[in-house]
């Protein structure tokens, strides 16, 4: 068996102090899931809030995204075989973390890349612009972000998969320079045929045009928000908050004012008791999104244990088998920026993100 190593929470919560790496055994396969041998790894701000908010005792396993290439696979897998190039998303904890030299994935979770398109060069520490995925670091920063699309658009917000009716909406997407935004936005205009408003610093406006915005504004001018209903003209039919604060999930539902039957999701668990509602408006939805839901087995949300929603499920799935192939090779990632190889480059991309240092990028590093 090779060795493996992974990073694990030391039990610290200070910052630079939260993951340390340490030798585990090499997982072994289960039937239904595939082993992957890691190439390159992406942080999620989902890492350090584990540690910092959830975890008490060390040693739980880091790690949500990673890319690899295929060792082995379960005898009742299809779809994937030893030597294919991939990326997954897991959720870090006591069982397993993406974090690892080897890692244990389930296909449902997985993505399969052209292994033609791939450049297996490193690319060097520093930053990497945007781009279509072809190499193991772009890999390694699409399966959350993709499958957290998933969840919102097939599930959450139950997007009509009409493309005729679509390309008459608009779906707002407040945050398109998160990592989940910028997936968000090519999602919903390539799987959907929606129209885009978005929102994120004047910086970013032209990166998130290029994938396919309408428009975009400011999220730092105060006129924001009338700026977007004056835009959306009463045609805002879906609405994703990314950052998801009660402030911007009420910034969120206030730029929809004008419309009418809106489906609104956040990915941070925003009730809709949370905001401020126009008491009129009775055909609205609201939902919250926790990609985790995906994976198919019980989670715990604080201190509830919610069992697997067999509807979210096959929506999920729908997306991840039906709707996303066909554009797994045209979707750009957010630009990448690039730490030192070895799993103990876990602390910096950790505070990089726990300090709000990233913006419209994705924190990667090789094994
Ligand atoms: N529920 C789930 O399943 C799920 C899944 C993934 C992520 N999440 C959560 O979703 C949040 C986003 O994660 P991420 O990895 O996508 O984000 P990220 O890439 O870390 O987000 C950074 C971006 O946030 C933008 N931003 C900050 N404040 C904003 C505001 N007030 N309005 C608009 N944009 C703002 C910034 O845009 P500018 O640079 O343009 O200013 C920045 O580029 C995190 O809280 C994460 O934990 C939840």
């Amino acid at each position: 068996m090779p060795s493996n190593k992974a990073a694990v929470f030391t039990g610290s919560k200070d910052l630079g102090k939260l993951a340390k790496v340490v030798e585990i055994e090499y997982p072994t396969v289960k039937d239904d899931q595939l082993i992957i041998k890691a190439v390159a790894f992406a942080a999620n701000p989902t890492d350090w809030k584990h540690a910092v908010f959830q975890w008490n005792e060390p040693g739980a396993f880091f790690g949500t995204d990673v890319s690899g290439i295929v060792d082995q696979v379960g005898k009742n897998v299809t779809g994937f075989k030893v030597g294919d190039y991939v990326s997954t998303f897991m959720r870090g904890g006591t069982e397993r973390g993406a974090f690892a030299e080897y890692v244990k994935a389930d296909p449902h979770l997985t993505i399969k890349f052209d292994k033609e398109s791939f450049d297996l060069t490193p690319l060097p520490v520093g930053s990497s612009p945007s781009s279509s995925v072809k190499n193991f670091e772009g890999a390694a920063s699409t399966a959350l972000g993709l499958g957290t699309v998933g969840v919102s658009f097939a599930h959450t917000l139950a997007i009509s998969e009409n493309k005729e009716e679509n390309s008459q909406r608009y779906i707002l997407i407040w945050g398109g320079a998160t990592a989940t935004g910028i997936y968000a936005i090519q999602i919903a205009k390539l799987v959907y045929g929606l129209k885009v408003i978005t929102t994120a610093s004047s910086k970013n406006h032209e990166f998130l045009k290029s994938l396919g915005a309408d428009a975009v504004f400011d999220y730092k001018q105060p006129s924001v928000i009338d700026d977007i209903v004056k835009f959306a003209n009463g045609k805002i039919a879906y609405a994703l908050d990314t950052v998801a604060s009660k402030e911007t999930y009420q910034q969120t539902y206030d730029s929809t004012k004008g419309s009418d039957k809106v489906a609104f999701d956040n990915l941070l668990a925003i009730k809709s008791e949370d905001l401020k509602l126009n008491s009129e408006r009775k055909s609205d939805t609201f939902g919250a999104t926790l990609v985790y839901f995906a994976i198919g087995t019980t989670q715990s949300v604080g201190n509830t244990k919610v069992e697997p929603n067999q509807k979210l499920i096959s929506d999920y799935k729908h997306f991840w088998y039906d709707l996303l192939p066909p554009y797994v090779q045209k979707i750009k990632t957010p630009s990448l920026r690039i730490l030192a190889s070895g799993l103990e480059s876990s602390n910096e991309a950790f505070d990089l993100l726990r300090e709000s240092k990233v913006s419209g990028e994705k924190v990667v590093f090789r094994v």
